[in-house]
Order: structure tokens, then C-alpha cells, then sequence
């Protein structure tokens, strides 16, 4: 894909001196007012290939400078005028789930399960974020993970690979578009390369350990799906896989990555990930730090300055060879020819119309919100009733765009929870009592007692999730537990909204709320977005993208694990033996779960061949299978129709149930549609201990539901 601009990069490597190469593998933290001169003089010297625009390395939750576009094109200017070489300088920015308008975090987007609306939203983050000169986004996050203690779990789609994969390939296609030189695409970075998700006990920065068994069935699929869709970078993770650093690893960044994924583009390390290898305990010094990630096929350095320092020292003393560095400079020269760099160095502002943004920002929280529990179908509300709105996220702004909203533009621009309930509200019957602080007072029982319904705004700060910031205990704060516990005994109906990033353990809250709608960190819009919902202007559709434990003890507890001795279900269901003995072993929500304000009727599944040769499916053969689903409630609704398959007996221990196919479909009250899935062997094999790709003969169930534990199955043969 990138191969193509090898001759041109070629062409411009010969011109460089060792120092200007090396230059090119050099990124450096945007300048502030104090070095902007000597930062200058390092850009008319060559020394400096990319800046990353920001100022710390745990960026997502504080503060940053806004994007300086004439400050960028001031720098550019140096790079492409007044140096040798002339090469522009690529611009990076932490643009996660969004700009100026913010989308809902990684994990609640998938909870959309559609990858078109994902793939929107994101072209609408390329576009804000280009207009200002960023070039180059560290997005998406694509760790699958099931570490719900682990603060970055909000950044990637959750516990499953397929989901992922086909986020990963919305997302990418969604920032660079059509056509990488246009003025509206972005390059994208896939990370965290590779396994970061499985820190250990869901602490940062921490050690893993993998075997490639893992890693080929369950984490590597996102990373392949971003290559195949185009992705020009990927970003290596901090951790270590079974003791090795994956910043100086060449099984990890060269032959799995481009042997394996045929990964055409360059590698950036993470922020000071190179110096850490010293941390590690692999490297003595600087000078082994960029040895042994240059090596290991790590292209560009981000901030460490270790490349700079040694590179041309370890190359003339023949420690490293030159064409090691060539490799890495070409890399890195073809994606800026790919982005048209050369071409387009500077960027005139111009101001991007954000309406449509914005609208989509609201459809895309809306789907994403999973309505998990509707006693006596409370919900939802009738616009004629006093309601009494309560608790910390009430007035809350920042916390809704979640970590990583670097540029999210604040105050009425992201309205809070109460602006949005009272809007939806306006000229209605009904009406909204708040409490000011959005805590308890003396007097909250009697206030419960005299309205309709309680509503209560719960969740959990965007600053408790993200980087660096894990929890022991994925619990709402007490005193959102104890509000619940007053509402309820109030003897009215309580709904809880939960703004949160993590799939929380509700297990100590959920007695006390009739309704539950976890309406995540949905960004600019997810306050209407959860306003609209609880009074039924959207019919709630979102599916968890990840388990949701009871409590925290059962971490890690995911739907697609392997089979075990004594219970063929694992330990998702509730089967002997394999229980806490204090807790049940079930999960409070299952994944792919979430209510609708309507009821759908799966038909059992039908295939239209029982058997299929395994030559023929080799060859391209697919087995078509189909059920119907139906409306059967009263108002129209989308649902998210997933198919699941479990190999009966495989050479290799296989999951209980696999996600390989979904579609989602809106149905007017009675309206049926048939929905079909074509299995073909890309769904129906596995990587094995060999790490190769196998399609086994046997029998294998196919299902069609509603969520990962539905029994709506039909058996096939692959003989
Ligand atoms: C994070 C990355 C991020 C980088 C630059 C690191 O600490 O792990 O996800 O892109 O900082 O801000």
C-alpha cells in the first residue's frame, strides 16, 4: 500500500546526511515560548522529523495548549525553507474520540455496534483536527482487554476481536478517508502495539504474559483489520510479553507485525517507552535503548531523545549498519509523501461547519447507551411528571467527553444533564426539581416523596479513567450508593443514569434502581442524548461491547473464554464447581446485552446446507444461515442481531462462544425482516500453536440472538 512511494523515498534518503536521517526518527514535544529559537535552529540543522503536540505523557487528563496553527506553520516554514533537506515536519496530536466535538469514548462506540456511524464520526474528528495542521493522530486505540480495572480500558472496543477488528476498520477508514493528501483525513496511529490490555491486575505500564496463542486469536485481530483497512502507523505498547519489552522486540515489531500483518507503514514508539528500557532492566544506557529499539523495527522515537544522541555514533562504529537506519527513514519519508506533504506543507485555517457533527455526536451517544434494566418498563418517563433530579452528574461538563478529549469545547457547547433534561422538558407538563449540589441533604426524602419519579445522575469522574489511573474496585463513590439507597426507600421509582467509562460492578447499587441506563462518557452531546432516551425520543439500542462483572472480585470475567473441564459453559455461566463461593460466577450484564423500549422474536436459525466440504469452504464456499427477527412490541426499535459460533472439537481448546458476524436493523411495531450471515472459513478457523490460520472437519454451532448467551442455535458439519 505504501510500497509505492519507495522509489521517491529512495530518491530524497540518498540526498540526506547520517545526521538528517536520524533527524527524520526524531520527534520532540511542541516547543513552548522558552526553546522556540533553538527549536528552530534543531529544524534548520535537520535534527527533528515530527512534533508531538502536547506537552505531557499522560496527556488525556490534563490540560493541554490548544493547536497553534500559525506557530505550525512558522515551524514549517524553517523545515522547508531554511533547512537542507527541505522536508516538512509531521505534525501528531492525541485526537482520540474527537475534536472540538467530542464523540463517545472507545469503548461506548462500539456499544453502537455500527461500524458506518463509527467510521462518520471519525471522518468528522479528521476533518475539525486537519483544519488546524494536525496531520497525524495517535487514534485508534484498539487494545482488547478484560481489565475493567485497568483506566484505559474506556479508549479501546472492549472484550471482543471481531467487534474490534470491525471498529478498527471504521476507525481508520473514518480519519485518513479516501485519499490521504485530502484536507479532511488525518493519518492514523493503531495502538497500543501489541498486548497492552492485558497489564497485569489492570495496572498500568505492567507486565503481561501471552502466549501467541492469545495473541493471534484474541488480540492481534484488531491490529490486522487496521493494517488491511490502510492504517500508515502503528504506535508500540509499553509493556513486556513474557519478559520482553515490546519496544525491543523484532519478534513483536517486525516479524509479527510486518512478516505476519504485512504492516507497511512506520512504528512510533509511546512517550519515553525507549527510555524505559532501561527501567525494564534490558538496556545499560541511552546507547543500548536506541540500538535495541532501532533494531527491533521501532521507526520514530517519540520525545526520548536516545535516536538523536547515538544513532550516528552506533552506526560508524559499525554496532548497527546503516541500512537499518535507511529502513526506518524510508518508512517514515513514504508516509509523508502519502500525505502529500511535500506538496501541501502549510495549512491555511479555515473554520469547519460543525453542525452535522454535532448532530451526529448526539445519534452516535444515543446508540450507544445500553438501557440494562426496565422494571415494570418504568422507563420511559412521561413528559406530564414531576421528576426529582439528583446526584453528581447533574451539573457535570467535562467528565461526559471522557479522557482524551484533548480540544473538547466546553461550557454550552457540552450542555450538562440538567440543560438537557430541562430542554427536553420545555412546554411540557412535567417538571424538573434539582437538587444544587447534587448531593443529599436532610430534607431529600421528603422532596423524593413529593414528586413522580426519581432520577438519578450518577458516575464516575473522566479524571478516574483513562491513562494511569486504575482502580482496585470499579464501584460508584458511596455516597451515590448511599443516594440511591435514600431514593428508593422514599418508596417512588428510581432511575439511574451512570455516566461512566468503565463497565462498573453495580451489584451494590442495583437493588435500589428500578431503571438502569449506562449512558457512558457520550461527549459533546450525551446529555441530550440520555435526556431524549429516559423520555423515550430514542428507543435505547446500545449492546455492551464488554461483561459487566458483579463485583470486582470476578475480574477477569469475559463471555468468549475457553472451555473447561468440568463445565462445557466455563465459568460465564453458573455451573458447578466453578462458582465463588461467595458470589455467584455469572455476570451481571453478559456481553452483547441491552434492553429496548420494544421486544423483538428471533426464529431459529436455518442454514441452507447442514454440511460443507472443507475443500469447498477453502476454496470460497460459504454457508449461508438466516433467521427472522420480529418487532413484537409496540414502537419501532433497532436491534443488534449477532451471530455466534462454538466448535464442538477442535486441536486446540476453543471458546464457549465467538462473535462473527452482527447486523443491526430497525423494525417498525410487528414489522419482521430476515437477516443472513454467509460463515465462510475466515469465521469458521482459528490460529493454532503453529500460529497458522486452520479450518478443522467437525461440528459447529452456529447461533443467532440476541446477546452472547442466547440458545438459538443450528449445527453444522464440515466434513
Ligand atoms: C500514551 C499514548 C499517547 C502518548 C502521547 C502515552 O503516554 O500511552 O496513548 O498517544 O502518550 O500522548
Amino acid at each position: 500500500m505504501y510500497e509505492k512511494f519507495e522509489k521517491r523515498a529512495e530518491e530524497i534518503l540518498c540526498t540526506l546526511t547520517l545526521k538528517e536521517k536520524i533527524g527524520q526518527l526524531n520527534q520532540v514535544p511542541q516547543p513552548v515560548a522558552g526553546n522556540l529559537e533553538e527549536t528552530k535552529e534543531r529544524i534548520r540543522r535537520g535534527e527533528i522529523g515530527s512534533f508531538i503536540l502536547c506537552n505531557s505523557p499522560t496527556a488525556g487528563n490534563e490540560e493541554q495548549q490548544a493547536v497553534m496553527v500559525d506557530l505550525l506553520n512558522e515551524l514549517q516554514k524553517v523545515a522547508v525553507e531554511e533547512s537542507r533537506t527541505g522536508i516538512p515536519l509531521l505534525y501528531g496530536r492525541d485526537v482520540i474520540h474527537g475534536h472540538h466535538t467530542v464523540y463517545p469514548i472507545g469503548l461506548a462506540a462500539a456499544c453502537s455496534f455500527d461500524p458506518e456511524l463509527v467510521k462518520k464520526c471519525y471522518h468528522c474528528i479528521a476533518k475539525e483536527a486537519a483544519s488546524e495542521s494536525v496531520h497525524w493522530t495517535f487514534s485508534p486505540m484498539i487494545d482488547v482487554c478484560h481489565e475493567p480495572r485497568w483506566g484505559r480500558i474506556i479508549e479501546g472496543q472492549g472484550e471482543d476481536p471481531y467487534l474490534a477488528s470491525r471498529m478498527a476498520e471504521a476507525m481508520v477508514k473514518g480519519f485518513q478517508g479516501e485519499d490521504l493528501t485530502a484536507d479532511d483525513s488525518m493519518l492514523a496511529c493503531a495502538k497500543h502495539y501489541v498486548g497492552y490490555g492485558a497489564s497485569e491486575g489492570g495496572r498500568d505500564y505492567f507486565r503481561t504474559e501471552i502466549s501467541d496463542y492469545t495473541l493471534f486469536n484474541s488480540i492481534l485481530p484488531p491490529f490486522r483489520a487496521a493494517v488491511k483497512a490502510g492504517v500508515a502507523t502503528v504506535m508500540s505498547s509499553f509493556n513486556d510479553i513474557n519478559g520482553q519489552p515490546v519496544t525491543s522486540s523484532k519478534k513483536y515489531l517486525t516479524d509479527i507485525l510486518r512478516g505476519e500483518l504485512g504492516f507497511e507503514g512506520f512504528v512510533v514508539s509511546d512517550w519515553t517507552a525507549v527510555h524505559q528500557l532501561m527501567k525494564q532492566g534490558v538496556a545499560r544506557n541511552s546507547a543500548d535503548c536506541a540500538r535495541l529499539a532501532l533494531t527491533a523495527g521501532l521507526d520514530m522515537e517519540m520525545t526520548d531523545n536516545h535516536y538523536i544522541a547515538n544513532l550516528e555514533n552506533l552506526v560508524l562504529s559499525g554496532e548497527i549498519s546503516e541500512e537499518v537506519v535507511d529502513l526506518a527513514v524510508k518508512r517514515v519519508l513514504k508516509i509523508k509523501i502519502a500525505k502529500g506533504l511535500f506538496e501541501k506543507p502549510y495549512k491555511e485555517p479555515y473554520k469547519v461547519d460543525r453542525t452535522e457533527h454535532i448532530k451526529l455526536s448526539e445519534k452516535i451517544a444515543a446508540e450507544s447507551m445500553v438501557l440494562v434494566k426496565n422494571e415494570d418498563n418504568l422507563l420511559p418517563l412521561s413528559k406530564d411528571m414531576k421528576v426529582a433530579l439528583y446526584g453528581p452528574f447533574t451539573y457535570e461538563r467535562r467528565a461526559l467527553q471522557g479522557s482524551w478529549a484533548l480540544d473538547g469545547y466546553l461550557g454550552a457547547s457540552t450542555p450538562n444533564f440538567l440543560e438537557a433534561m430541562n430542554e427536553v422538558m420545555a412546554g411540557q407538563k412535567g417538571h424538573i426539581h434539582h437538587s444544587y449540589e447534587g448531593v443529599l441533604h436532610d430534607d431529600c426524602t421528603y422532596i423524593f416523596s413529593q414528586n413522580d419519579v426519581i432520577v438519578l445522575a450518577l458516575g464516575e469522574s473522566h479524571a478516574a479513567t483513562g491513562e494511569a489511573r486504575c482502580s482496585a474496585d470499579i464501584v460508584l463513590a458511596p455516597n451515590q450508593v448511599e443516594m440511591a439507597r435514600k431514593a428508593k426507600q422514599s418508596g417512588k421509582k428510581v432511575v439511574g443514569v451512570i455516566f461512566c467509562g468503565r463497565p462498573l460492578a453495580l451489584e451494590n447499587i442495583e437493588p435500589y434502581l428500578d431503571a438502569i441506563l449506562i449512558a457512558w462518557h457520550g461527549g459533546t452531546r450525551c446529555a441530550h442524548a440520555a435526556a431524549k432516551t429516559i423520555f423515550g425520543e430514542y428507543n435505547p439500542c446500545g449492546k455492551t461491547s464488554v461483561t459487566f462483572v458483579r463485583k470486582t472480585g470476578q475480574i477477569p470475567l469475559y463471555y468468549n473464554i475457553t472451555k473447561s473441564g468440568r463445565n462445557v459453559d466455563g465459568y460465564y455461566g453458573e455451573g458447578y464447581a466453578q462458582n465463588y463461593i461467595d458470589s455467584l460466577g455469572s455476570p451481571m450484564y453478559p456481553f452483547g446485552y441491552g434492553l429496548s423500549y420494544t421486544s423483538f422474536e428471533y426464529s431459529a436459525p436455518e442454514v441452507d446446507k447442514a454440511t460443507i466440504s472443507l475443500d469447498g469452504l477453502l476454496a470460497g464456499e460459504n454457508v449461508r444461515v438466516a433467521a427472522k427477527i420480529k418487532n413484537t412490541g409496540e414502537r419501532t426499535g433497532k436491534e443488534t442481531v449477532q451471530l455466534y459460533i462454538r466448535d464442538h472439537v477442535a486441536s486446540c481448546m476453543r471458546p464457549i462462544r465467538e462473535l462473527k458476524g452482527f447486523e443491526k436493523i430497525e423494525l417498525a411495531a410487528g414489522e419482521e425482516k430476515e437477516v443472513v450471515f454467509n460463515v465462510g472459513a475466515e469465521s469458521l478457523g482459528f490460529y493454532n500453536f503453529e500460529n497458522k490460520y486452520v479450518v478443522e472437519k467437525g461440528h459447529i454451532d452456529l447461533f443467532i440472538g440476541e446477546n452472547c448467551l442466547t440458545n438459538n442455535l443450528v449445527t453444522i458439519e464440515i466434513v
